[in-house]
């Protein structure tokens, strides 16, 4: 059984080959209608369920569409109606979903959630974001920035902002792609010091910096991420813009970087809070190109699941 759950539980080699996958089959489509199958579709006669507990625009039509491509069949299902969001239990619903679909897709909250889904599901389950990780997105940031620069191993990523779910995949990404990375924000959000320990532990220099400016000193990329999650309560706006304010990802931050740094937001983005819409529309930003690579990466990740 391979679930695709998180970056730093998933194998090195496996990690690469996906990353190599999507590529090559993003290129084979080049120029095709979004609704074209893909060649001898690895998907036909599957059936795929995306659950969301959450909203969501690009985890939802990525992984739509990239099943459709593949010449497998959807059902997209919001937990609220589900029994899932009626008492029915996780484990319960694992092996009755297992009964009807090859393959489970859950965006949730509580990463207890998607774990206990795995356990007892008896297809791969994949983690379409909890409040503590976001593994899809940062496959698709890591294919997006070799397109653009090559390999990302030995780089210097930083992530200004707060320390949150996306934040801890690319940071489990840096271990295992080997690349450096260094956290500017406030010490209040700073992202779990068991993950940046197992970063480290892998060989990769992880920072916590708290001056923006100094932080970005020879970046190869830029990241940041909206200032109030999906998890967080709208009680805590003013108090987090607050101590962010100073993490803007702004062109006078971007200018203390090298001058090619690429930009990176996984949308959606709060357009002047987190990062101005000079810098987002600038032209180191590649936030549309790693939007697209969803759709590519995610397919590859399920080729792996289902090992098509
Ligand atoms: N980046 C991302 O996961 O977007 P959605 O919340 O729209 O799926």
């Amino acid at each position: 059984m391979k679930h695709f759950l998180d970056i730093h539980k998933t194998d090195k080699k496996d990690l690469r080959s996906i990353i190599d996958q999507a590529r090559v089959a993003k290129d084979a489509r080049n120029g095709k209608p979004k609704g074209a199958l893909d060649e001898d579709p690895p998907l036909a006669g599957h059936m795929v369920a995306l659950i969301f507990e959450k909203p969501s625009t690009r985890t939802r039509v990525s992984f739509d569409v990239g099943v459709r491509q593949m010449g497998g069949q959807t059902m997209v299902l919001s937990g609220s109606d589900m029994q899932l969001g009626h008492g029915e239990t996780i484990a319960d619903t694992a092996r009755v979903l297992s009964r009807y679909v090859d393959l489970i897709m859950m965006r949730t909250f509580e990463e207890d959630t998607l774990l206990e889904m795995a356990q007892y599901a008896t297809v791969p389950v994949i983690n379409g974001l909890t409040d503590r990780t976001h593994p899809c997105q940062i496959m698709a940031d890591i294919m997006t920035f070799e397109e653009h620069r090559g390999p990302i191993k030995g780089k210097k990523v930083v992530w200004s902002g707060d320390g949150n779910n996306v934040c801890a995949s690319f940071i489990h990404a840096a271990g295992q792609f080997g690349f450096d990375l260094t956290f500017t924000g406030p010490e209040t959000l700073d992202p779990e010091a068991g993950f940046v320990a197992e970063a480290r532990a892998k060989g990769s220099d992880i920072q916590i910096e708290r001056d923006a400016t100094k932080a970005v000193e020879g970046a190869d990329l830029v990241v940041t991420d909206t200032w109030v999650s999906m998890h967080d309560p709208q009680s805590a706006r003013e108090r987090r813009h607050n101590q962010l304010r100073g993490y803007q990802v702004n062109e006078q931050l971007m200018s203390h970087a090298k001058p090619d740094a690429l930009f990176m937001h996984c949308l959606p983005a709060h357009r002047d809070d987190e990062a101005t819409s000079a810098v987002m529309d600038g032209e180191n930003s590649v936030i549309f190109d790693e939007a697209e690579n969803r759709l590519h990466a995610q397919k590859a990740i399920m080729r792996w699941c289902l090992g098509k």
